[in-house]
């Protein structure tokens, strides 16, 4: 069964452009209750274990690089379906290939600075909201 919960990152790239308050509407209208929510910059290792899944990827150092460049904010998102209902919200990890009305399409401006992260499976929204959130820090 879908699970209700997905994780989210307004990265550094789309914070800088002063572009959180238009994603977090774009996030609001469709949907999605905020159960969490952070305003951090993410430590190198931080980063470095968020992405440990890309680590052999040839892009994995200027990833890390570019998520620990600014703040972020992390949330923890609830809705039913959340992650497949999220990803469709974002678009393709390629702004050039996002789809029009999405938040990537919108807001990102590279493949790397792609302006949000959403989890991409139930099991990894757990693994990514349990490394941003204590449970008293949900609501
Ligand atoms: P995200 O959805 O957070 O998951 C992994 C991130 O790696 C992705 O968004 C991009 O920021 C980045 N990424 C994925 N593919 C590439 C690529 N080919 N080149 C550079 N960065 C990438």
């Amino acid at each position: 069964m879908a699970g209700s919960y997905t994780l989210t990152m307004i990265k550094p790239d789309a914070v800088a452009k002063n572009n959180i308050g238009p994603i977090l509407g774009m996030i609001n209208e469709a949907g999605f209750k905020i159960k969490a929510m952070k305003y951090t910059q993410l430590t190198k290792s931080q980063a470095q274990e968020f992405y440990a899944v890309h680590k052999e990827r040839p892009f994995y150092g200027e990833l890390v690089d570019f998520m620990t460049s600014g703040p972020i904010v992390a949330a923890i998102l609830e809705k039913s379906n959340a992650v497949e209902d999220f990803r469709k919200l974002i678009g393709a990890t390629n702004p050039a290939d996002a789809a029009e009305g999405t938040i990537r399409k919108r807001f990102a401006e590279s493949i790397q600075n792609n302006a949000v992260h959403g989890s991409d499976s139930d099991e990894n929204a757990k693994i990514e909201g349990d490394f941003h959130f204590s449970m008293c820090e949900r609501f």
